[in-house]
């Protein structure tokens, strides 16, 4: 039998998630809206392109949780996207709104998921996801670092003239304006960053990783990225199903590890049936560990503000 997936939010990260799902037939998916019709539409749209995907994958598109019963993984994307000179963050109590309604209806109609949280700022959104459910912390991870290090590969790649799937990078810290991409832990081959490229090229590369998201909401004007997203999204659900085998960074609600406890950040993880299975603890620098910790520090704040 199938595996179920059901994708809440059928805009632009929600379709394109499920349209991955489905092209790759990795699962079924139920897409839910609170809009009428959209889901519905869209995932027929989807369901007729599996026969030339070659994909057995059912899709179908609902506005009833009770359709999206005993799926094994849950991807929130419902919620407000940026527009420009927005950052995550100003999405805050809107989004925390209508994440904790959603987590509400999920959670008893599938209580063994593993819930993939999308929705910005994707790390206090995760949070609330945690906290509402009442899911243990390991069945609730957050999308945001898988993204961060597949933009900042692209732009290394550009600059360096290599392949992608030659380019090792790594984003830690919080989805937000604060994250952590660690350059010293960047490899093009086997050759280190610093030997491909020189200081100000991996400084602007740096700083375009952490407004890589704002890039292209500029260029939009009316939404948000949602192809590199979904991506992303759908690397750690292969991870969960087992199909790779991967190192990612994803947001995880952080017990001692890094020296955080009691808020969730992007941290390296193994990903598998069970959802989060082990937190890799690489050894960083004073430096890398001082900006980790501002940024987590910054997804506390975002958590105190809805809390109070
Ligand atoms: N329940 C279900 N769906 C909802 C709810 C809700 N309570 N509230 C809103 N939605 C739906 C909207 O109807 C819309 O179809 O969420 C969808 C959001 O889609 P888009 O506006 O296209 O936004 P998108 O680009 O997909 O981004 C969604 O992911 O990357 C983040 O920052 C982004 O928070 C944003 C989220």
């Amino acid at each position: 039998m199938n595996k179920k997936i059901t994708v809440v939010g059928a805009g632009n990260v929600g379709t394109t998630t499920a349209q991955l799902i489905a092209e790759k037939n990795l699962a079924d998916v139920v897409l839910i809206d609170i809009i009428e019709g959209v889901p519905q539409g869209k995932a027929l749209d989807i369901l007729e392109a599996c026969p030339l995907w070659h994909s057995s994958s059912k899709v179908t598109g609902t506005n009833s949780y009770e359709d999206t019963a005993s799926s094994d993984i849950v991807v929130i994307t419902a919620g407000l996207p940026r527009k420009p000179g927005m950052s995550r963050d100003d999405l805050l109590m809107a989004n925390a709104k209508i994440v904790s309604q959603v987590a509400k209806n999920i959670a008893p109609h599938s209580p063994e998921a593993i819930i993939i949280v999308v929705s910005n700022p994707m790390d206090a959104m995760a949070q609330v996801t945690m906290n509402v459910t009442g899911f243990p912390s390991s069945r609730v991870l957050g999308m945001g670092g898988v993204l961060d290090t597949a933009r900042m590969r692209s732009f290394i790649a550009m600059e360096a003239k290599a392949h992608p799937k030659d380019v090792k990078a790594l984003v830690m810290g919080g989805h937000g304006d604060l994250m952590v991409p660690v350059s010293r832990l960047t490899k093009v081959g086997d050759k280190a960053i610093g030997d491909v490229l020189s200081e100000e090229t991996i400084s602007q590369i740096t700083e375009r990783t952490k407004n890589g998201g704002a890039e292209i909401v500029a260029f939009l004007k009316t939404g948000s990225a949602y192809y590199a997203p979904a991506a992303s999204t759908v690397e750690m659900i292969k991870n969960i199903l087992g199909i790779n085998d991967e190192t990612l960074p994803c947001s995880v609600y952080l017990n001692g590890e890094y020296g955080i406890s009691g808020v969730y950040a992007g941290v390296p993880v193994k990903l598998g049936s069970g959802g989060l299975e082990k937190v890799v603890e690489l050894e960083l620098t004073e430096n890398e560990t001082a900006a980790l910790h501002k940024s987590a520090e910054a997804v506390r704040e975002l958590m105190a503000k809805i809390e109070s």
